[in-house]
């Protein structure tokens, strides 16, 4: 039997990779995204009681109602505008398959769409698979800023869509209120629509106020923003998110996701329709976080790579060039084999493969794992 790709140029994600390489040398995995720490004990509770109580069937495809109601209280406390959970909020296996259905959704065959680099891996094929073409931007290295003319010049009459991602994975930069005016400038009177993935829009640091889509009603009237359970929650396994655009947007994300998973896992959902409402257990995870980043910074003073700035998400690029001179790849892959330490090298989240020589490292760990881990980078 012959099958014809859809993504003939897709390999095996980098993250797969590094896990694979990390569990085959026993190293200590700062390359995937997640925390090493149990997540809440009360919400695992809650969920365990809610099965038992029933909640075990099909809730509607737009997710339990309680659940997008309490989203919306979320959204309006936090960015001060008032989204309908009937009509404007559905629930999604995770923050990438919201990503995922909204371009499906918008695109057509030859359409384009403006992706900045270093992007999280699934935008490009996301596209891709849906027969339109990335127009890739690079992010100005070493803040990962966005050049706003280059993005000017870039758009054609073929542009559908523009994809933000603050906080950056995998960067850590986020968006200014002085991106958010340039945006404005750049689609008003257009008909781009915008993809806002927001997944870590708890984990910001320094008191730095996260720019969301939400915050700005004219932006939001073109856009689907994406959100992560799984990311605010410390439970990446349990794939759930959803997805926030206008009504009228809305109705067509729908279709297309009524035909794929139809609805997502009923318990969690009934679970955490309740547990939002503890808003202290959202607001208090930039501070954990911002903890972590900070306990990281200080012990990898000890070491000989460079950090550079990260202001949000769970994530830290370094420089390596004061030990070695190799692709980041070969480096990632030899620290991983020899030192017993995996990170993500940043070259992979550039479709060209563009190294400039840095690699990424997840900081959500117990102190204990950063503690271990940077005892074992300081002998590099
Ligand atoms: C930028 C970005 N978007 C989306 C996701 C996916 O979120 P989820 O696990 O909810 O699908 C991730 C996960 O690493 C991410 O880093």
């Amino acid at each position: 039997m012959h099958i014809q790709s859809k993504l003939p140029n897709s390999t095996t994600s980098i993250f797969t990779v590094m896990s694979g390489l990390a569990n085959q040398h026993n190293a200590i995995n700062l390359g995937q995204g997640f925390p090493d720490y149990q997540m809440s004990e009360e919400l695992m509770n809650k969920v365990y009681e809610v099965m038992q109580k029933g909640f075990n069937q099909y809730v509607p495809m737009q997710g339990y109602m309680p659940l997008r109601e309490s989203i919306a209280a979320n959204v309006e406390f936090l960015y001060n505008i008032k989204i309908n959970p009937d009509t404007d909020i559905t629930i999604t296996p995770g923050g990438t398959y919201a990503i995922y259905t909204a371009l499906t959704t918008v695109l057509q065959p030859k359409d384009e769409v403006i992706v900045f680099e270093p992007a999280y891996d699934s935008y490009i094929p996301n596209i891709e698979i849906n027969g339109a073409i990335p127009v890739l931007i690079d992010l100005k290295f070493p803040d990962y800023k966005i050049d706003w003319n280059e993005v000017r010049k870039k758009i054609t009459a073929k542009t559908k869509m523009i994809m933000l991602n603050s906080p950056h994975n995998p960067t850590g930069a986020v968006l200014s209120e002085e991106d958010m005016k340039e945006l404005s400038s750049i689609v008003k009177d257009t008909n781009i629509f915008i993809l806002s993935d927001e997944v870590y829009e708890h984990l910001i640091f320094d008191n730095i106020p996260h720019q969301s889509i939400l915050r700005y009603p004219d932006l939001l009237q073109r856009s689907f923003v994406c959100f992560s359970f799984g990311k605010t929650y410390n439970c990446t396994g349990w794939k759930l998110g959803y997805c926030i655009s206008p009504a009228e947007l809305m109705k067509e994300f729908r279709k297309v996701h009524q035909f794929n998973c139809f609805c997502c896992h009923t318990p969690s959902q009934v679970a955490l329709a309740d547990f939002l409402k503890n808003k202290d257990a959202y607001l208090s995870l930039s501070g954990i976080m911002q903890q972590k980043r900070d306990y990281f910074i200080e012990l990898m003073k000890s070491t000989k790579f460079d950090l550079l700035n990260s202001s949000g998400s769970y994530f830290i690029c370094a420089k390596y060039n004061r030990i070695s001179n190799e692709a980041d790849k070969d480096f990632a892959s030899r620290i991983t084999k020899e030192n017993g330490v995996a990170t993500i090298p940043v070259s992979s989240f550039y479709k060209a493969g563009t190294d400039n020589k840095v690699v990424r490292f997840c900081f959500s760990k117990k102190n204990e794992t950063l503690e271990e881990a940077v005892g074992r980078l300081v002998k590099i």
